[in-house]
Formats: C-alpha cells, structure tokens, sequence
C-alpha cells in the first residue's frame, strides 16, 4: 500500500517538474551584488582552484545538490542519477526528507546512493516537526544505513501550514535541535526549503550548537506555492511571495554566525555567477535544488551538462575577478545596489 507521505513525494515530485511554482515577484537579490571586473586578472584559468572543506568533507568545488527526495518508486532513479553526477564531479548532495524511509522501511533502497557516489558528501534530511516523532536513535540507525555524512534538518513552518496534511505545531522546536545536536552521530545542520533564515534563527541556531546554517532563502522555487496547488481551492498562493531573499538571508547569518560556523548559500541560486556572488557575500557551500530535477528528468547527459557548466561558471567567475581560491574570493570587494542595499541598511 502507498503511504501518505510516499503519495506526497510523487505529487511534490510532478508539480515541480509540470507546474510554475517559482516566486513570481520576489528575487533573491543576488541580481543587486556588481562584482569588481578585473580586466587584467594576471592568472590563468588552469591556476582556478576551488577546492573547498564543508563539515569535514572535501568538495572539487563549493556545490551541492540540495535535498530532493528518496521514498518513492521514481526516487530512486533520481537518487542514483543525481549521486553518480555528484560522483564525478567530487560535489556533495543532499537527499530528501528521511521519513518515509522510517515510517516504510521496504522503500528505504530509494534513498541507497553509496553504490555509485562511495565519496560524495552525502546529508541526510528530517523534518524540524517530525523530530517529535522519532527519536535520536531512529535517525541515527536511518542516517548509519544510508552512509550519511551529516544531518539536515529542514525548518519548513510555512510550508507546513500551507501544506493540506501539514503539521503545524513548532513549539519547542530549537529545544528538540539541541537534544539532537548531541544525539545524532554526525554533523546536525539546519536548512529552510525556499523561504529563508533571519540574523535571530540563524543565531537561536548556533546557540544551540547547529554545525551549519544552509539559508534556502526566497527567490527560487516557493514551497508555499507547491502545496497550495495541493488545495483544490487553492488555499495558501497568497503565501507565494513569503520570506527573506537568500542574499538577504547569507548576509543575515553570516552576521549571526560570525565564522564559528560554515554557511550555505541556496534557494533560487542559478547559475555560476550567482554561486560566487553568494560565496563573496559569506557563504561555504552553494546548494541548488529545482534545476537539477528538471535536468535529470530530461536525460543523464542533461543533468551532467548543468553541472558541469555550472562548476565551470564557478571557475571562470572566480578567474574575471583574479581569484586563484575561496580564501581570495572571500576577501573579494563588491558593491551593493538597489533593494538588497534598502534591506541590509534596515
Ligand atoms: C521535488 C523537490 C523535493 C524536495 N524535498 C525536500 C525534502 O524532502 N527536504 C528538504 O529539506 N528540502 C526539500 N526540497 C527543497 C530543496 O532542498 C530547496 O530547499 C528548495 O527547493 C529551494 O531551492 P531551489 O530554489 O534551488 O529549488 C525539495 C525540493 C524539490 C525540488
């Protein structure tokens, strides 16, 4: 019989790749950063160098596939494609929500990457709301059978209240994250789903001994949106537009967090040029979701090609600006204009 949740995971899965679900009128304002072109960089593009650490784990390059789904029949070709990609170009993966795999363990080979990405960073995924639910050691066993490298723990409030059979109590949610944070055997981050993270979560977050912070921030694809159409009514569109831009967001943490812990940049990131814009602004990692399932479910070669094209706009942004490395693009000078300039002036 097919669970709720697996039911869910074909229906998030359709709408996303069928249906216009993006934020119509917000951006992530990452259009407002003007990079400092420089005309004479004095390297060559083979001195590129993006090597990066991120939770204890070596990347090619600051990106990763931001967690997408596992628990459902066609999520396991989806898994295995995305990991393999990941595989070859030495970038990480998320993979999606981890309960459907506890609640029916017969389907838990969908979420098995670790046959063709034995290297990969690989995180796990749970619902700050189902945290309840399972306890520590659940997750852990479910981490441990996939090879997970660290947790992720999405914190999806508006999502949830949009979402017809969505939970919608978070009390004592932080307190839960803290109580995990010890228990579970790998790192513990905490991500948003498209809506964005404030300087306050973002420093309620550290307090509480998160290891990173992945903002998934307004601009890209709107969680709100997706379930809405969930509705026959509709109930929830006007919740499309909710949430704090992700440049807004990276700055917002990056002022919370302070350097004691890593950042990932996310939520409507879409090309090279924008994954080192968000690198410049303070983040460790780039995180990109909806365009990878759209290339995968064209073909293997497409999924490749937007990776592959998107760590060489990396490569080649980074060399426009003279940058042989993270460590000079993070001290990159940049200028901001219009409305992310308004919002970080507040
Ligand atoms: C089909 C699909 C399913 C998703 N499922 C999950 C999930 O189970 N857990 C989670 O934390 N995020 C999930 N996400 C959210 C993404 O990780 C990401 O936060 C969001 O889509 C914003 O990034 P984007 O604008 O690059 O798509 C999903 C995204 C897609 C496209």
């Amino acid at each position: 019989m097919v669970s709720q949740t697996e039911k869910r995971k074909v229906d998030h899965i359709k709408l996303c790749v069928e249906k216009d679900v993006a934020f119509k009128e917000k951006t992530t304002l990452l259009e407002c950063v003007e990079l400092d072109y420089k005309t004479l960089p004095e390297i060559a593009l083979d001195d590129v160098n993006l090597e990066t650490e991120f939770l204890g784990k070596t990347f090619s390059t600051p990106l990763m596939v931001s967690a997408i789904t596992g628990g459902s029949q066609i999520s396991k070709k989806i898994n295995q494609d995305i990991a393999k990609a990941c595989q070859e170009l030495g970038i990480g993966m998320g993979l999606g929500s981890m309960r459907a795999m506890i609640e029916s363990p017969s389907i838990a080979d969908t979420y098995y990457v670790r046959d063709v990405a034995p290297d990969i960073f690989l995180a796990g995924n749970i619902g700050a709301a189902q945290l309840r639910e399972y306890s520590p050691e659940i997750i852990n066993k479910a981490l441990e059978s996939v090879g997970a490298d660290a947790l992720a723990i999405h914190l999806n409030a508006a999502q949830e209240v949009v979402q017809p059979e969505g939970d919608t109590d978070f009390s004592n949610v932080l307190s839960k994250i803290a109580e995990y944070v010890d228990e579970i055997n790998v790192p513990v981050y905490a991500k948003e789903v498209g809506h964005g993270i404030s300087f306050d979560v973002a420093k309620a977050l550290k307090d509480v001994g998160v290891k990173a912070v992945d903002v998934q921030g307004a601009g890209g694809t709107s969680w709100t949106m997706v379930d809405s159409i969930r509705h026959k009514s509709g109930f929830g569109k006007t919740f499309r537009e909710w949430g704090i831009p992700t440049a807004v967001s990276v700055v917002e943490t990056k002022n919370a967090l302070v350097g004691e812990r890593q950042i990932l940049a996310s939520g409507g990131i879409r090309n090279g040029i924008e994954g080192i814009k968000s690198i410049i602004l303070g983040a460790d990692m780039v995180g990109v979701a909806m365009p990878i399932l759209k290339a995968q479910q064209k073909s293997y070669k497409s999924l490749q090609n937007y990776l592959h094209n998107f760590t060489s706009e990396m490569a080649i942004t980074s060399f426009l600006l003279g940058c042989k490395n993270i460590e000079e693009l993070k001290k990159q000078e940049y200028v901001v204009l219009g409305k992310l300039k308004e919002w970080l002036n507040q």
